[in-house]
């Protein structure tokens, strides 16, 4: 059901057999997860608000490769971060432990860290180092309960809305938009126009960028500061 594959950029992601889905883009990912999420996500927040500690939600862990490049940016730029995951599905260790992840990253701690990660038991916060901690939720987004207010960034990160459209209906995007500090920032790989006029309409402000190479655009929504 759950098989690795390997990108253009020479990192692997996982495809779901049974949605016929991939985890990240097939161009490359962790090109992908660089552009959206690390670059127009963290160093765009961090450098607006000067270099702020920041507190993430993530919409489905999956592989980790979010969480552990956000990890990377925290520990290089000294900048602490809180990082919050909820994902249904859990991949299996003996997957984790083929992922080339840890070796495409220069960084020395690396393997330990993504190890960390993932053998963190759920539902727990766990110090991965001085700057980076995460608490992984074994909980549907359906379910879960989200404190208002609280996080500086979300990484909308489920599956494409034509395999998994009820991730992307409304009060799921209420729900995440509610979650958004003022000032906060949500982005994602997807930029369909019914994701943009909802985000629109929860009042974020949404811009489209460029997105990773292989695909065209990506977006951001801001949320205004009171
Ligand atoms: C595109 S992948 C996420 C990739 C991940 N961010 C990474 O860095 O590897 C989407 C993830 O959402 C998870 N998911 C599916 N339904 C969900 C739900 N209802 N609530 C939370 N996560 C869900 C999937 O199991 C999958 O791991």
């Amino acid at each position: 059901m759950i098989k690795i594959i390997e990108t253009k950029d020479g990192s692997h992601s996982l495809l779901n057999e049974t949605l016929n889905e991939t985890y990240h883009s097939t161009h490359g990912a962790i090109q992908e997860s660089l552009h959206i999420f690390i670059q127009n996500g963290i160093a765009f927040f961090v450098n607006k608000n000067n270099g702020e500690d920041v507190t993430i939600f993530e919409v489905g862990f999956g592989t980790g490769l979010n969480a552990l490049l956000a990890l990377k940016f925290a520990t290089e730029n000294k900048i602490k971060i809180n990082y919050h995951s909820i994902e249904t599905f859990p991949i299996d260790a003996t997957v984790v432990c083929q992922l080339n992840y840890p070796d495409l990253i220069s960084f020395p701690d690396s393997k330990d860290w993504f190890q960390k990660i993932h053998s963190g038991a759920w539902g727990e916060s766990a110090a991965i180092n001085a700057f980076f901690s995460i608490k992984k939720t074994k909980q549907s987004i359906h379910e879960i309960k989200l404190p208002v207010e609280t996080f500086e960034i979300i990484f909308f990160d489920a599956f494409a809305p034509a395999k998994q459209p009820d991730m992307w209906e409304f009060p799921v995007l209420e729900k995440v938009t509610q979650a958004l500090k003022p000032s906060g920032v949500l982005v994602t790989y997807c930029a369909k126009g019914q994701l943009k006029r909802d985000l629109k309409s929860l009042g974020l402000e949404v811009e489209t960028l460029p997105g990773p190479p292989g695909k065209r655009e990506m977006v951001r929504g801001l949320k205004h500061s009171k």
